[in-house]
C-alpha cells in the first residue's frame, strides 16, 4: 500500500495550494481530484472563466460607448460567441495546466478519481487504498438549489451553465443579487440582454457596507440592470425553450411572473461532502453541511483537517488558499495562521466593489467609536480620464487610535486598490500612515490616500 505524509482531497485553490505547501515543507504528498483537470471550482467553473467573460464583455461595452467619446470611430464589433467561449476556455486551460506543472515540479502525486476516507489514516480512490498520516478535506462547494426551480443547465442555469451559453439570451432573469448574480448578470447585460435581478432581501449584496451597496445598485441600474427587491421566487419552469419565473412580493404579497430565455439561479453555494465517507469516520458535519473544525482546521478526528468552501467562513478562493498554506504549516509542526479580520472581498463588475474589515453597520453594532474618511473618484484625475469618476473610497478608522478598521471601495480598480489597505491593516497601521505614504500620480490609488487624509485634516482634492 502506497504511504504518504499527507493526502489532500480536492484540488481547488484550497487543496492544490495546501498540497504544494506540504511538498515544499518536505512532506510526501498526494492530492485526489475527480475532475479531469486540476484547479477546482475556481479555475474550471468559477473565478477564472467568469473573469474572462467579464473582461471580454467589458471591452465590448467600452467599444460601443466610450470609444467614440475618445475619437476612436470603429464599426460596432460583432459578438462571435463561439470565439469568446474559446478564449474563455483557453484561459481556463492555461491555468489548469499550470497547476499540473506545479504538481510535477513539487513531486505531488495526483490520484485521479473520487477519494473516500475509510478511516483516519486511510483514503481509497476507486479500488486502491492509500495509507497517510494526515488527511486534508478540501472538497469545496456546489450551487445551492431553490425549491420550485428545476435547473437544466440550458435555460435554467447555475453559474456553471451560465459560463457555457448555447446562445446569448435576449431576456434574462437572475435570482439572487449576490456576487455571482451581479457579475454574470453584468456580462449578459453588456452583451445585450435585458436583465432582471430578483432578490429576496430589500437590498443587494448582503453583508456589504450599505452605503456602498446603495451606490452600486444605482450604478448597475444606470447600466440597464433592473432590480426587483424584497421578492421571493416561487417557481421557474421551462416550456418550448422559454422560462417563466413566478414571484411574490414580501411587502404586499403581490404576485407576478416574468418570461426569460435564460434564468440564472444564484442564491448561494453549499459545502460538498458527497460520498466522502464522513459518516463512518467521526468527522462532524454541521446542519449547514459544513465540516466542523477547531482553530487549527482539525476536525473532530485527529489527523483529519478541513479547509476552504467546505468549512465555515467566506466562500472565497483566497480564503481557501490561505487556509491551505496554514494547515500545511500546522501539519509540518509550524504555526500556521490566518487573519480572518483581513480577508478582502471583490465583486468584479464595472466598476468593481472591494471591501475589507468592518463595515459601518458592524462598528455601530459593536458600539465602537470610529471616524470615516471618504473620497470620491470624481476628484481623481486618472479615474476621470477613463470615464470612471463615479464611486468613492471609504476608510473607517478608530476614533481614538486612528487604526484602520475597514475599507470599502466602489470604483475603478477597486480590487487592486484594496490590497494596500490589507497590508496596512496587517501591520496595524493608522489612517495617518496611509495618508503620509507617497502615492504615484496619476493613479487611482491616490483616492485611497485621499480617503486616509480625510480621516485627519482633510483630503486635498475634495
Ligand atoms: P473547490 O474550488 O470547489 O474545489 C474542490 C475540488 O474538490 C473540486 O475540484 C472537486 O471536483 C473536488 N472534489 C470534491 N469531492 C471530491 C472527492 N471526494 N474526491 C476527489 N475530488 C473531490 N472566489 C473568489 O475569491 N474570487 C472570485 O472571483 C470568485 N469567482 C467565482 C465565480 C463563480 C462563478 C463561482 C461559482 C465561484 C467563484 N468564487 C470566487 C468562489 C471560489 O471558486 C471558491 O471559493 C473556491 O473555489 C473554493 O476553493 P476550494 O478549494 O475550497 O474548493
Ligand atoms: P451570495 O450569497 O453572494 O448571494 C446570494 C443572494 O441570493 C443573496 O443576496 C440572497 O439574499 C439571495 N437569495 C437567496 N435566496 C433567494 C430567493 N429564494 N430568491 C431571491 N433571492 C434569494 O451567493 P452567490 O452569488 O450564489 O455566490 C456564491 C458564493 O460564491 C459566494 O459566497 C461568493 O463568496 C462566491 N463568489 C465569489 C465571487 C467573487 O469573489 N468575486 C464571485 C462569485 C462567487
Amino acid at each position: 500500500m502506497a504511504e504518504y505524509d499527507v493526502i489532500v482531497i480536492g484540488a481547488g485553490p484550497g487543496g492544490y495550494v495546501c498540497a504544494i505547501r506540504c511538498a515544499q515543507l518536505g512532506l510526501k504528498t498526494a492530492c485526489v481530484e475527480s475532475r479531469e483537470t486540476l484547479g477546482g471550482t475556481c479555475l474550471n467553473v468559477g473565478c477564472i472563466p467568469s473573469k474572462a467573460l467579464l473582461h471580454a464583455s467589458e471591452l465590448y461595452k467600452e467599444s460601443t460607448t466610450h470609444f467614440a467619446d475618445m475619437g476612436l470611430n470603429v464599426a460596432t464589433p460583432k459578438i462571435d460567441l463561439a470565439k469568446m467561449l474559446e478564449y474563455k476556455q483557453s484561459t481556463v486551460d492555461g491555468n489548469t495546466k499550470g497547476i499540473e506543472f506545479l504538481f510535477k515540479k513539487n513531486k505531488i502525486d495526483w490520484l485521479k478519481g473520487k477519494g473516500k476516507i475509510t478511516r483516519a489514516g486511510e483514503v481509497t480512490v476507486g479500488e486502491t487504498a492509500y495509507k497517510t498520516r494526515n488527511i486534508v478535506i478540501a472538497t469545496g462547494s456546489e450551487p445551492a438549489s431553490l425549491p420550485g426551480v428545476e435547473v437544466d443547465e440550458k435555460v435554467i442555469v447555475t453559474s456553471t451553465g451560465a459560463l457555457v451559453p448555447g446562445k446569448l439570451p435576449k431576456k434574462m432573469v437572475v435570482i439572487g443579487a449576490g456576487v455571482i448574480g451581479l457579475e454574470l448578470g453584468s456580462v449578459y447585460a453588456r452583451l445585450g440582454a435585458e436583465v432582471t435581478v430578483i432578490e429576496f432581501l430589500d437590498h443587494i449584496t448582503p453583508g456589504i457596507d450599505s452605503e456602498i451597496a446603495k451606490t452600486f445598485q444605482k450604478m448597475l441600474t444606470k447600466q440597464g440592470l433592473k432590480f426587483v427587491l424584497n421578492t421571493a421566487v416561487q417557481s421557474a419552469t421551462v416550456s418550448k425553450g422559454k422560462a417563466t419565473v413566478t414571484y411574490k412580493s414580501r411587502k404586499d404579497e403581490a404576485e407576478g411572473s416574468i418570461e426569460a430565455d435564460m434564468v440564472l439561479v444564484a442564491t448561494g453555494r453549499k459545502p460538498y461532502t458527497e460520498d466522502l465517507g464522513l459518516a463512518h469516520t467521526g468527522v462532524v458535519v454541521s446542519q449547514r453541511g459544513q465540516v466542523e473544525i477547531d482553530n487549527h482546521w482539525q476536525t473532530a478526528v485527529p489527523g483529519i483537517y478541513a479547509i476552504g468552501d467546505v468549512v465555515k467562513g467566506p466562500m472565497l478562493a483566497h480564503k481557501a488558499e490561505d487556509e491551505g498554506m496554514a494547515v500545511a504549516e500546522v501539519i509540518a509542526g509550524q504555526h500556521g495562521h490566518v487573519n480572518y479580520d483581513v480577508i478582502p472581498g471583490v465583486i468584479y463588475t464595472s466598476p468593481e466593489v472591494a471591501t475589507v474589515g468592518k463595515t459601518e453597520e458592524q462598528l455601530k453594532e459593536e458600539g465602537r467609536k470610529y471616524k470615516v474618511g471618504k473620497f470620491p473618484f470624481m476628484g481623481n484625475a486618472r479615474a476621470k480620464s477613463y470615464f470612471m469618476g463615479e464611486g468613492f473610497v471609504k476608510l473607517l478608522a478608530d476614533a481614538e487610535t486612528d487604526r484602520i478598521l475597514g475599507a470599502h471601495i466602489v470604483g475603478p480598480q477597486a480590487g487592486e486598490l484594496i490590497a494596500e489597505v490589507c497590508v496596512a491593516m496587517e501591520f496595524g497601521a493608522a489612517a495617518e500612515d496611509l495618508a503620509r505614504t507617497c502615492h504615484a500620480h496619476p493613479t487611482c490609488s491616490e483616492a485611497v490616500r485621499e480617503a486616509a487624509l480625510a480621516c485627519g485634516d482633510g483630503a486635498i482634492h475634495a
